[in-house]
């Protein structure tokens, strides 16, 4: 369409100044044998002219229309999709200690493609720290993904405080669960509003706490505007690290008891890293998910589950698994050394 339009303009340009070379050759005989003057003849050009641009003014004017009519219709598709997630009622939450728990939970993207996971089961109880561990594409992401619920399981169940996921509406799992993803996505604005994140009610002092949990208070303060700093469009005046620990911090304000970071620190030196898990760890009452490559990341974890190529291949304490997983042996071998086994 691209093309055709591009041609329409020279072309009517070209139609217009040769009607009036031809009009220019055959009036100037009709000027020499007296049957129209000079004037008339010009009139004519003139008048040809006009309408000639009308026509080019009306044809921009259908392109425009079919432009408009075929994006309606598209936009309009749009608008016709019913989203597959029903938000749930709202359920009024029992405490009964086990905080997370999958039963035998299965999941593919879509009716096509291979489960991303499957036959996951495993339990979380309330305030411990879990960390989660395997290759890439081993369903890391989409594990964490489906407790946000982000998506629904295939089948099995996913309990939260001993509900299903999907009788609670989404504000309250919202509340309830804060995630920091994989991709660290910050905006343009102030370090003040990066962290609110649309939680008006969250105050400067708890932005500044969650600051420093997550190791950016130092940053913040070596600069003369504080949380004022503006932050350019994508964090470009930030570094990788920093991006990340700035939405660290936004998943910790709001008082949730969930937190979940899916590869939160993989940007981070080991010594920051080591330094925020500590901070962590010292947080009262919150069920906190690690997600890593790193086994130095999840080693102290009170439980850690391995998962490859979207099983679960084994689920316990660092000493445990170096014992009887061969998948985490073999990540430990590589990168804490060959000696962890000998220890273990
Ligand atoms: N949005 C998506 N649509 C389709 N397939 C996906 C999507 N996200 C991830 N996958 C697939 O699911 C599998 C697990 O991916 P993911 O959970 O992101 O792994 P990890 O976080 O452990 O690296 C991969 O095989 C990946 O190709
Ligand atoms: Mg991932």
């Amino acid at each position: 369409m691209g093309r055709i339009s591009s041609l329409l303009n020279p072309a009517t340009y070209l139609i217009l100044n040769l009607g009036i070379v031809l009009i220019l050759y055959f009036g100037a005989f009709s000027v020499n044998i007296g049957t129209i003057t000079q004037g008339e003849l010009i009139a004519l050009i003139n008048y040809a002219t006009q309408i000639i641009l009308a026509l080019l003014a009306l044809s921009q004017l259908i392109i425009a229309i079919t432009r408009a009519q075929s994006s309606s219709i598209r936009i309009n598709e749009v608008f016709e999709i019913a989203p597959s997630m029903k938000n749930g009622e709202g359920v009024a939450i029992k405490d009964d200690g086990v905080k997370i728990e999958f039963k035998n939970v299965s999941f593919s993207y879509s009716d096509t493609a291979e489960e991303a996971l499957s036959g996951i089961s495993f339990s979380i109880n309330k305030n411990e720290t879990i960390g989660i561990i395997g290759g890439t594409g081993s369903g890391k992401s989409t594990l964490v993904n489906l407790i946000c619920r982000f998506y629904d399981a295939n089948s099995g169940e996913i309990l939260i405080d001993g509900v299903d996921i999907k009788k609670f509406s989404f504000s309250q799992l919202r509340e309830k669960i804060s995630l920091v993803p994989q991709k660290a996505s910050v905006f343009s604005g102030t370090i003040r509003e990066n962290v609110k994140f649309g939680k008006d009610y969250v105050s400067d002092e708890e932005i500044l706490k969650a600051l420093e949990i997550a190791q950016l208070a130092e940053f913040v303060d070596s600069k003369e505007e504080g949380l004022d700093f503006m932050v350019l469009q994508g964090g470009k005046n930030l570094s990788g690290g920093q991006r990340q620990r700035l939405t660290i911090a936004r998943a910790l304000v709001g008082n949730p008891e969930i937190i979940i970071l899916d590869d939160a620190s993989s940007a981070l030196d080991y010594q920051t890293d080591a330094k925020l898990r500590k901070a962590l760890k010292e947080l009262k009452d919150k069920t906190i998910i690690i997600v890593s490559q790193r086994c130095a990341t999840v080693k102290n974890a009170d439980k850690i589950l391995v998962l490859d190529d979207g099983k679960l291949v084994g689920a316990g304490r660092h000493e445990e698994l170096l014992k009887n997983c061969a998948e985490y042996q073999e990540i430990a071998k590589l990168q804490l050394g060959e000696g962890v086994l000998g220890n273990a």
